[in-house]
């Protein structure tokens, strides 16, 4: 009993320590040496043009890099017309919406929630992860209360829309995950092929620099439409998702989380660029590795990544073509679409 005692009171200690180590460090986000004030946003997709634009009033202002992330990614977590990120995203195969985020900055600082329902700001109650606790990651339940316990709301995320899909889907109820190959989802007059439809996009990441240098990056999804119930995916997985060191870089990714993770997605890329490889070679290197332990099947899939070197080069690479990614910083405001393996 005494050795339990001593070991929670050491625990606890030792937690408190890990918890004001974590305070410190977080203040001290460096600049990145010889930076030459050049502020740059860039994130997943064409949804991610509004996403940066708010963003990047945080940054013009002058704001700290993890307050313009977490207000970009909050517009689609806000909009219910986008299905895959936050309110209005499609649910998994019981009809819930189950959101998962995360959000780092270059010192490693993170903070991540998983199969978190009633929220509709995630990648808010991951930063306070981060910051209010000992700990890196809350899932479930656990994140709700802690959500609660913050002030959060409980707001139901199930649009009418959403709903509506998930019910054509369950006609069928055929369990086959795939994820934003944008041509699967248009019959060839452009009419809606599969639930989801022009919507069936996932996953914003986000990542920028701010003017004095800092990295930092946030990931927010509602991930696989009609997905298991409990099924997380890449995006709240620190190195799978996002991953930011303001040493070397960083990189988020979009697509079938399954893949991402198997391969740490994102930490691969951001190691790719410590030795120097420039943001698109190393999101191309990670999809090839993708693309080639998946001979047979890589056609089925989609997964991209979006990256950005400490210089605020950025670039991105995905299996299938049409990923896109959008682009602001003071000399340009535009969408990209991404290199890809298939043509
Ligand atoms: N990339 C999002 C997911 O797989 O959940």
């Amino acid at each position: 009993m005494f050795l339990r005692r001593k070991f929670l009171q050491t625990s606890a200690a030792g937690l408190a320590s890990l918890f004001f180590n974590k305070k410190s460090f977080a203040a001290a986000n460096t600049a990145l040496p010889g930076y030459k004030s050049h502020p740059i946003i860039i994130s997943t997709w064409d949804f991610g043009k509004v996403a940066n634009a708010e963003a990047w009033k945080v940054i013009n202002a002058g704001g700290n890099v993890l307050d313009a992330v977490e207000a970009g990614v909050k517009v689609p977590e806000a909009d219910p017309k986008n299905h895959t990120v936050g309110l209005g995203g499609f649910p998994d195969r019981d009809g819930k919406v189950t959101l998962d985020a995360c959000i780092m900055d270059g010192n490693l600082n993170c903070g991540s929630v998983a199969f978190l329902e009633n929220i509709v700001h995630p990648i808010s109650v991951a930063r306070l992860v981060m910051e209010k606790t000992p700990h890196i990651m809350l899932v479930g339940e656990g994140a709700l209360q802690f959500a609660l316990a913050n002030g959060f709301k409980k707001e139901n995320l199930l649009t009418p829309a959403s709903e509506k899909a998930w019910k054509e889907w369950l006609k069928t109820a055929k369990y086959e995950p795939v994820i934003n190959i944008e041509n699967q989802h248009y019959k060839k007059d452009g009419s809606q092929q599969l639930p989801g439809g022009p919507f069936n996009h996932d996953t914003i990441g986000m990542l920028a620099i701010d003017a004095s240098g800092k990295m930092g990056g946030a990931c927010t999804t509602s991930g696989a439409a009609w997905k298991m119930r409990g099924r997380v995916g890449d995006s709240p997985i620190i190195g799978a998702g996002l991953y930011v060191d303001g040493e070397a870089g960083a990189a988020t990714s979009s697509g079938l989380g399954e893949e991402v993770i198997r391969t740490c997605g994102s930490h691969a890329v951001v190691e790719l660029m410590r030795q120097g490889i420039k943001p698109l070679t190393a999101c191309k290197k990670v999809v090839e590795r993708i693309v080639k332990r998946n001979a047979a099947k890589a056609q089925t899939l989609q997964v991209g990544f979006l990256a950005l070197n400490t210089k605020g080069e950025y670039g991105a690479f995905a299996i299938q073509k049409d990923f896109t990614y959008s682009v602001k910083s003071a000399a340009e405001e535009k969408v990209y679409e991404a290199e890809s393996w298939f043509k």
